[in-house]
């Protein structure tokens, strides 16, 4: 057969590669568009240690599951919604005749969550979205004919996907507007509350929300600053330390990030409210599961967790904390301050 007549194989549609300076992508811009496209780098990105952009990696899922024990038919609550991560876990396990209500006070990533979980066919009949602060949990309950849930976790914090995002001002690592707000739409950035608070009070902060050794120094070299990006910050927050060692230093800018991310979101008033709340929104026997990644929110949750055992709220709390494993650890570095408590509703 001459060699024009040969069958010729199928063209391989041609793939044009992202653009970016270098070898790999570094804005968030180019890494979105990147991993969203191709299962393969998604995987290698997981291998490596590293979470995906625009997605999160749920912490002790079988810890998790083991202590909500979902079946099906249960009434659950996500509090803390996300990226829908234990949320689909849980969704799958409550099905027929369950229902999952998610709350989450993001406006931005809440509609992604719930196109996420609706793709992975779980409808109206089983999956309820609520742009809503956990601390309204009793009204959320009320506003879906509920008297109380066989299971509510929460799992604090802030997700990968905002962390990730400069342009939601959390990141130490990539410069953004001095912002941290959960839900843009409510409160102050971190930029005016900086800008405003006294240094008796920034050092206040700084210790309770964060336990910053360095508190009495920095407090007087921020507070009543101007910074309109997260870069500035945390430079000055260097800046202010100049004895530190590199690692030292980082690990401060962390903690001030952390203290100033609390104060903003009024993330210790929400967590109170949730824990007042629990009991009355757990049926007899209900199970709440809370993961914590620092020891502000922990001593919290052990004391309510505790107070609630020896009143007879709850028949049965965690003797000990329960840990990520260090293969864990190591696979998802971010699940490392993770400690996960539980209680069961007398
Ligand atoms: C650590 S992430 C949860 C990740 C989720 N478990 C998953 O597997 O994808 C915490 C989420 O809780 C939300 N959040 C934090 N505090 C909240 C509050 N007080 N009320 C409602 N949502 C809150 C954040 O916006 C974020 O999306």
């Amino acid at each position: 057969m001459a060699e024009e007549n040969l069958p010729r194989p199928a063209p391989v549609p041609h793939q044009r590669r992202i653009r970016y300076r270098g070898k790999n992508p570094r804005r968030f811009e180019d890494k979105y568009k990147e991993h969203g496209r191709d299962p393969e780098t998604l995987a290698k990105v997981i291998a490596s240690g590293k979470t995906p952009v625009g997605t999160h990696r749920p912490i002790l899922v079988a810890e998790i599951l083991a202590v909500l024990a979902p079946q099906p038919g249960d009434l659950a609550v996500d509090c803390t919604l996300g990226y829908g991560g234990h949320a689909q876990e849980i969704l799958a396990r409550i099905r027929p005749g369950g229902k999952l209500l998610g709350l989450d006070q993001d406006p931005v990533e809440l509609p992604k969550t719930e196109a996420r979980l609706r793709g992975l066919g779980f409808g109206a009949e089983v999956f309820t979205p609520h742009r809503s602060n956990f601390a309204g949990l009793p009204q959320v309950l009320a506003a879906n004919a509920t008297a109380g849930a066989d299971l509510i976790l929460a799992d604090l914090g802030v997700s990968s996907m905002q962390i990730d995002d400069p342009a939601r001002g959390f990141s130490v690592k990539l410069d953004g507007p001095l912002d941290m707000r959960m839900n843009p739409q409510r409160g102050q950035p971190a930029a005016a509350l900086l800008q405003k608070i006294s240094p008796a009070a920034l050092g206040e902060l700084l210790v309770s929300h964060a336990d910053e050794p360095n508190a009495a120094t920095l407090a007087p070299a921020l507070a009543g600053q101007t910074f309109t990006t997260t870069r500035q910050l945390a430079e000055a927050v260097r800046d202010g330390l100049p004895r530190l060692g590199k690692a030292d230093a980082e690990l401060t800018v962390r903690r001030v990030f952390q203290a100033l991310r609390i104060a903003v979101n009024d993330e210790f008033s929400a967590l109170d409210a949730l824990l007042r709340n629990l009991p009355g929104c757990l049926k007899s026997g209900g199970r709440a599961a809370i993961l914590t990644f620092h020891s502000g929110e922990d001593r919290r949750v052990k004391r309510a967790f505790a107070d609630g055992q020896r009143d007879g709220i709850y028949s049965e709390t965690s003797d000990e904390v329960i840990r990520p494993t260090p293969e864990e650890q190591h696979a998802n570095p971010r699940s490392t301050p993770a400690k996960l408590r539980w209680a069961r509703r007398a």
